[in-house]
């Protein structure tokens, strides 16, 4: 049978070259070959302030409407530790600083414990302006914003991530778990596994339970364990 299918499509074969078909036709279409899009590349900035330049009167996202200045993180752009909270609040809203009311005060005294001072660190957000009445950054809102701060963190190519709170945890780890589960231990981000990444409580949080200070200064220890001796 085999044999008999082999001769008919040698005839077959001979048929069509007599007529000038060299290939037996396919029913599949043959395929145009289709443009593929080029992978969605992060733009490229030369420094901070290129990339703050790009944020200027952002109008990217509904925050926009309400918040009066854009905060778009402050401290040493060469770094080696970042920290990431959540949004900017009232005060820093009016400031156009990171980190400046109670919390703030709260995290140069972590920042001190550190035997770091806030001009040695990074402070950035991942949000850049003011949730209204400080409700958490919508899901639209973290990504529109997302990219700048990617973007910083490529410029600034920290040696560690601090992320305070769950949203900064959530938002870099990908995890979608409580911070009790997150904290005290490294993570990759997202899209980099290259820079370390601890989570712990926001100080917002440790103001409303101050027992947990002792539980953010543990994770601050492996910090400063796994940085070793220089943090600058
Ligand atoms: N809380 C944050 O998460 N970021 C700030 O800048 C201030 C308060």
């Amino acid at each position: 049978m085999a044999q008999n299918n082999s001769n008919l499509v040698g005839e077959y074969m001979a048929l069509w070259q007599e007529h000038g078909i060299e290939e037996i036709p396919s029913k599949k279409k043959s395929r145009t070959k289709r443009k593929r899009k080029p992978p969605q590349t992060q733009p490229q900035y030369k420094s901070l302030t290129d990339l703050q330049n790009e944020l200027r009167d952002c109008r990217r996202c509904g925050l926009c409407k309400e918040r009066n200045k854009i905060v778009f993180g402050s401290g040493n752009p060469k770094t080696k530790l970042l920290f990431v909270g959540e949004g900017p609040g009232a005060n820093e809203d009016k400031t156009g600083l990171p980190f400046v009311g109670r919390a703030g005060d709260l995290l140069n005294k972590i920042i001190e414990a550190m035997a770091l001072t806030r001009d040695e660190v990074y402070i950035a957000n991942i949000v850049k302006c003011r949730p209204p009445s400080n409700r958490v950054p919508l899901p639209e809102e973290i990504e529109e914003c997302l990219p700048f701060l990617k973007a910083q963190i490529e410029l600034i190519k920290p040696q560690m991530i601090v992320a305070l709170g769950l949203t900064a945890a959530s938002t870099l780890t990908g995890e979608d778990a409580t911070m009790g589960m997150l904290r005290g231990k490294f993570h990759n981000l997202v899209w980099n596994n290259s820079i370390p990444l601890m989570a712990t409580y926001h100080p917002a949080y440790l103001l409303r339970n101050p027992a947990a200070k002792k539980v953010v200064w543990e994770d601050m220890k492996l910090v400063i364990k796994k940085m070793g001796p220089s943090k600058k």
